[in-house]
């Protein structure tokens, strides 16, 4: 009893109050601005960041679309989210989007084309992280991080480029979901498909980066058009992103620091939304950001591997369209 009130219960309200305190610099998205009439489109919006994302931008009105990998789960999402929300008249629409079939993206922005003349924001969200040990890969071959993370990106976005420039009112905006972990990561242009891999590679991390240097040429390559482009990082967020490689026991180490670092899906969408609506950023474009503010990235970026990602990216997508049209 003694060592309870003396000992315990002090250093539980110590540890709450600075899991409290680094929560505060977190940031949080704070505009109130509303979306009505506006079409987003959130990529791998069945969990994670992805369903949090669609639930907030469904709740300032957005019509929301879900575009998910299985059909099944894009409607338990929608359903959990018309269950859940403040918003009565939630529009949600579920849509199939594999990042890991070319032909998927395709089909996908080909139907967004038929139904919609415009599209105000899209939210590349959707994201994979297997261990590096064995080599996984997309239906078209590629290495997966480099196939979905980056080239299923590249190319869903440079489909979609069109609906987004017919954007009224305000710039359309484009949101890459990136992380801090790109500081980890390096491209190299030579080997994207990370054919030669060592102990040292990390794949995930090199897959981020790609993530930024696309943001950044991205937003050069259509400065003509009515289209803002914003890369940022969700922080450390508890989300089923890493299933592949943790095991049980990880779940016991890694408690006491997830304790302060990890934040909740809700706090780790904060900065994606704010990209996504705050008013500030309208004459921005091009940039990186976290809690809520401009990050400055420990990389130094060099534009001739932004462009010379961009060039192999499309000449790799182009191989495959030809060789299976
Ligand atoms: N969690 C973090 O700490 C953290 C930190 C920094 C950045 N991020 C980034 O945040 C983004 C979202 O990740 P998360 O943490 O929310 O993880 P998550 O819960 O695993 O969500 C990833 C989403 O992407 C979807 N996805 C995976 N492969 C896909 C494909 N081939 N086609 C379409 N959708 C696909 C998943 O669908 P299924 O459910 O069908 O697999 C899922 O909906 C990722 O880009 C990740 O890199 C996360």
């Amino acid at each position: 009893m003694y060592s309870l009130s003396y000992y315990v219960l002090p250093s539980i309200i110590i540890l709450i109050i600075i899991r409290k305190y680094r929560e505060t610099k977190w940031g949080k998205c704070k505009n109130k601005v509303r979306l009505d009439g506006k079409i987003a489109i959130v990529t791998g919006a069945n969990s994670g960041l992805g369903l949090e994302i669609a639930k907030e931008l469904a709740a300032r009105n957005a019509q929301v679309i879900l575009a998910c990998r299985n059909l099944e789960k894009a409607n338990t999402a929608c359903e959990y989210i018309r269950g859940t929300s403040k918003n009565s008249k939630v529009m949600l629409i579920p849509m199939e989007l594999d990042l890991a079939s070319l032909y998927s993206i395709k089909n996908f922005a080909d139907k967004i084309k038929e139904h919609y003349q415009e599209i105000n924001i899209l939210i590349n969200n959707a994201g994979v992280a297997f261990p590096n040990t064995k080599r996984v890969e997309t239906k078209d071959g590629f290495e997966v991080h480099f196939g979905v993370n980056h080239l299923g990106t590249f190319y869903l976005t440079n489909l979609l480029l069109e609906p987004l420039s017919a954007s009224s009112g305000n710039n359309a905006r484009v949101v890459v979901v990136a992380s801090s972990l790109h500081e980890k990561g390096v491209v190299n242009v030579n080997d994207l498909n990370s054919l030669r891999v060592t102990k040292k590679t990390n794949l995930y991390a090199n897959s981020k980066l790609m993530n930024i240097y696309f943001a950044q040429e991205l937003s050069r390559r259509i400065k003509s058009k009515k289209i803002n482009v914003y890369a940022c990082c969700p922080g450390w967020v508890y989300t089923a992103l890493f299933r592949h490689s943790i095991k049980w026991y990880h779940y016991f180490l890694i408690a006491p620091v997830a304790f302060f670092f990890m934040r909740s899906p809700k706090q780790g969408v904060q900065t994606p939304v704010y990209c996504a609506t705050e008013p500030e950023l309208e004459t921005e474009t091009g940039l990186l950001y976290r809690d809520c503010k401009r990050y400055n990235s420990k990389v130094i970026f060099y534009d001739n591997i932004a462009t010379k990602l961009w060039e192999e990216s499309e000449s790799m997508i182009n191989k495959i369209i030809k060789k299976e049209l």
